[in-house]
């Protein structure tokens, strides 16, 4: 899976992310083929990582760019997506970012509540320019997913939701510098269960009707990222099932005359190619269990501390008998686990443990907390496979 020789792997210095670009590649050329199939638009969420040669291989492939804070359409724009290419979303725009995007003349701002919207039309006024807006609609549909990633209820902070719409058009009509060009969802992240994309079809189709008997016409019908990957079985699924994924929207999302379907997909872009590579510092004998005690820890990769998700653990060093390790890191806190009771061959100091499925959210949520180091990257590239 790493295509990289152990040995080479060990001249290297641990915590190391290593990326494996031709899956990276494969996967990207994979999603664009079916998204093209029906004319969608992809743009990459940068919050999944927002590395350099990540982000040139999203231009390369014609994605565009899905930013949540001005800095990532900062870097966006540096790494040479085209402003017309890039869409601003977030609860909680500051006055300075939304200025810098406007500056840029990006593509669309998703707005997320009335109030954002007069503080955007009166930025834009101030510069004499207008905005182009896609309003974020809280669907109010469950996602099935942890609760910390579910955006899309209710009760989420996200998006206008459907009783306060009467009054938000009612309030663009008095202002003047904001373009209303469509509408916007994203309602949860690591989905694995389809039918809930089919769920958020229904739910569109029907604000479709609700802008329609306003006689407001939507260009852009944007319906978030969210696409699920399989942590638990990496090697089955590295390609995630773009095909089923884009012919439901096909199917089920009902689209009037010349609109444009937008997505904002992030994890199942690269949470494949990432790997968290660490060495065993100590092994240390628990009560009831071993401790593998590694040189990475939440610091690196905060997803099983913070939403107690699941990441295959393997030992790429030994090829010993199995035993039973609860595997953690050197942090001062007993979340710093990446799992436990986690069968590995029979595991010793210095060993190579590989953390899978840590292409997104990984690097990108690092801190330094105990201050740590920032670990290194690693881009394997073609010659290695
Ligand atoms: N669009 C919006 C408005 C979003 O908020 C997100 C993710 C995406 C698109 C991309 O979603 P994706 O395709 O990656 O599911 N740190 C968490 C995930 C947080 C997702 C936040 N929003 C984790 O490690 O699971």
């Amino acid at each position: 899976m790493l295509n990289i020789d152990l040995a080479e792997l060990q001249q290297h210095s641990t915590p190391l992310y290593v990326y494996n670009l031709p899956l990276l590649r494969q996967t990207l050329d994979a999603a664009q083929q079916e998204a093209r199939k029906y004319n969608y638009h992809v743009h990459y969420a940068l919050k999944a990582n927002a590395n350099a040669p990540i982000l040139e291989a999203m231009r390369t492939y014609g994605f565009g760019a899905d930013c949540v804070s001005g800095n990532e359409v900062k870097t966006a724009i540096a790494s040479g997506f085209a402003p017309s290419d890039v869409v601003f979303a977030g609860v909680g725009k500051s006055d300075a970012e939304i200025n810098y995007a406007l500056d840029q003349d990006i593509f669309c701002f998703n707005c997320e509540s009335k109030q954002e919207l007069e503080v955007l039309n009166e930025l834009a006024a101030l510069k004499g320019k207008t905005a182009r807006v896609a309003l974020r609609i809280n669907p109010n549909v469950n996602a099935n997913t942890h609760k910390y990633i579910t955006t899309g209820l209710e009760e989420n902070k996200f998006g206008i939701n459907a009783w306060e719409l009467e009054s938000v058009l009612e309030l663009l009509a008095q202002l003047p510098n904001i373009d209303l060009i469509g509408i916007h969802f994203h309602i949860g992240s690591q989905i694995t269960d389809l039918s809930v994309f089919k769920n958020l079809c229904t739910r569109v189709n029907e604000f479709q009707q609700w802008f329609a008997a306003h006689k407001i016409t939507l260009q852009h019908i944007n319906v978030g990222g969210g696409l699920g990957v399989d942590y638990y079985q990496p090697e089955q699924q590295l390609i995630p099932d773009f095909a089923s994924y884009f012919n439901l929207f096909h199917q089920f999302l009902e689209l009037r005359s010349g609109q444009q379907v937008h997505f904002e997909l992030g994890r199942a872009l690269v949470a494949q190619c990432g790997t968290l590579v660490s060495k065993v510092l100590y092994i240390k004998k628990g009560m009831t269990t071993n401790f593998a005690i590694l040189d990475a820890g939440m610091t690196e990769l905060i997803r099983p501390a913070l939403y107690q998700s699941y990441h295959k653990i393997e030992n790429l060093s030994s090829q010993l008998p199995e035993e039973r390790y609860d595997v953690v890191g050197p942090i001062c806190e007993s979340s710093d686990c990446f799992g436990k009771a986690v069968i590995l061959p029979e595991t010793s100091r210095g060993d190579l443990i590989a953390i899978r499925t840590a292409g997104a959210y990984g690097e990108v949520m690092a801190s330094n907390y105990n201050l740590r180091e920032k670990a290194q990257a690693l881009y394997l590239q073609d010659q290695q496979v």
